[in-house]
């Protein structure tokens, strides 16, 4: 079965709560429970993980490489705007990503409008809340279905 890491970056924690008129008001954990449901709906195996710290979230990504994770679906929060180093990790594992936001960031400030990921990703789904995750959910499946 074809695994899939589910990565969230800064603040996303504190979905639910946090700003709910640009994030919506469903949790990270109820998220993260669709995502899986929809995984194992396309017969993917779905890790999820999030942390605060830009160094856990490039060594999460290194070790997905180590594990035979074939996909990575990545929310990278305010790190988009600033993470060389989480590109150059996804760069030096060559694992395919879908970098995803609930939020479409090219609407928002103009400091959100540069991302560090977009040129190097599979694809950008942006704008959808939390129906983004099951969108790219599907999205990581039809591409391992080809051969990522
Ligand atoms: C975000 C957009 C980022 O600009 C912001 O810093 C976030 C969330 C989104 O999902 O819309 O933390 O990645």
């Amino acid at each position: 079965m074809a695994r899939v890491l589910l990565l969230n970056g800064p603040n996303l924690n504190l979905l639910g709560t946090r700003e709910p008129a640009v994030y919506g008001t469903e949790t990270l954990e109820s998220i993260e429970k669709r995502a899986a449901a929809a995984a194992r709906e396309a017969g993917l195996e779905l890790i999820a993980y999030q942390s605060n710290a830009e160094h856990e979230l490039i060594e999460r990504i290194q070790r997905a490489a180590a594990e035979g994770v074939g996909f990575v679906i990545f929310n990278p929060g305010a790190f988009t705007h600033t993470s060389i180093a989480l590109r150059d990790a996804l760069l030096g594992t060559h694992l395919p990503f879908i970098e995803l936001h609930l939020s479409n960031t090219q609407a928002r400030e103009p400091f959100r409008r540069h991302s560090y990921f977009s040129d190097i990703a599979v694809g950008v789904i942006a704008g959808f809340g939390a129906f983004g995750y099951e969108l790219a959910v599907r999205a990581a499946a039809q591409r391992l279905a080809r051969g990522a």
